[in-house]
């Protein structure tokens, strides 16, 4: 089985009750490469997000995996190939850590849903590469914000997808947690293969780590290229209404983005 899978948004419109969110969105996720999604509050990445893991059925178009329609295939089978890890998932009341991470593997599970020895493997080696081993025997409501967002992406990582969505990975957690869940992923692209399409808040991370940068803007997409393509100040002022600077960071040679603001001279140097 290859580790590459296709995945295609085809003229998708999204939404809630009377309200459109999406609209007529094209776009393509590059095989085997991460790519992140940015965009203001409120302009449809999670919903988006939620569209092509099938989680949330089309008004109009569709999210083609390999081909086929998401949204006519078994959920089962989607799963086996593709992750999502929510923006705000919810974990059971008082479930133990190593239980909800063993939850990652029930796409691989048949009907008489025997564990197995892969099972056992696929939760220890995600345990381990998030740092969470020690929390395996803890309940999820009692950890803090950012372990449990560790967990969260442990139980994604069980679930040994070639595809993995991940909204807002690093919410809650600080800078030098932020960075390692970054190049966890990254680690994992690079060594699996594992296609990466994740939603991120900041936007100098976002360059830093992204292969292929998408930028919406009130549901449609507004610029999708390399970070050095996508982030530049029209972008900035179009998608987030602000003045900023561009420069180069020093540390990756990514575009590195400096918001001006009201109380700063953008000639300043
Ligand atoms: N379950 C829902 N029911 C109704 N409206 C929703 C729901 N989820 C999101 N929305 C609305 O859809 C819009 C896009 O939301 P979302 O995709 O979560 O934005 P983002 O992730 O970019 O911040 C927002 O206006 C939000 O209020
Ligand atoms: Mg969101």
């Amino acid at each position: 089985m290859t580790t590459e899978h296709s995945l295609l948004v085809e003229d998708l419109t999204l939404g809630y009750q009377d309200r459109v969110v999406v609209e007529s969105l094209a776009l393509e996720v590059p095989p085997g490469a991460v790519t992140v999604i940015v965009g203001a509050n409120a302009c449809g990445k999670s919903t988006l997000l939620k569209a092509m893991s099938r989680l949330l059925s089309p008004r109009g178009g569709h999210v083609l995996l390999d081909g086929e329609r998401v949204h006519k295939m078994p959920s089962k089978e989607v799963a086996r190939t593709l992750g999502l890890l929510p923006q705000s998932p919810i974990a059971p009341e008082g479930i133990a850590v190593s239980d909800l991470v063993g939850r990652g593997r029930h796409p691989h599970q048949g009907m008489f849903s025997r564990w197995t020895r892969e099972d056992d493997e696929a939760v220890a080696a995600a345990l381990v590469a998030t740092g969470t081993l020690e929390l395996a025997d803890r309940p999820v409501d009692e950890l803090s914000g950012g372990q449990r967002q560790r967990v969260w992406i442990a139980m994604a990582l069980a679930q040994r997808t070639d595809l993995l969505l991940l909204d807002e990975p690093t919410t809650f957690l600080d800078v030098s947690h932020q960075v390692e869940v970054l190049d966890l992923l990254t680690d994992l692209n690079r060594s699996m293969g594992t296609t990466i399409v994740m939603v991120l808040h900041d936007l100098n991370l976002a360059a830093r780590y992204a292969d292929h940068l998408i930028a919406l803007a009130d549901g449609g997409l507004h610029a999708a290229g390399t970070p050095e393509q996508v982030l530049t100040p029209e972008t900035v002022e179009a998608v987030f209404g602000l003045r900023s600077r561009i420069i180069t960071d020093p540390v990756s040679g990514r575009p590195l983005m400096l918001p001006i603001g009201r109380h700063h001279d953008a000639s300043a140097d």
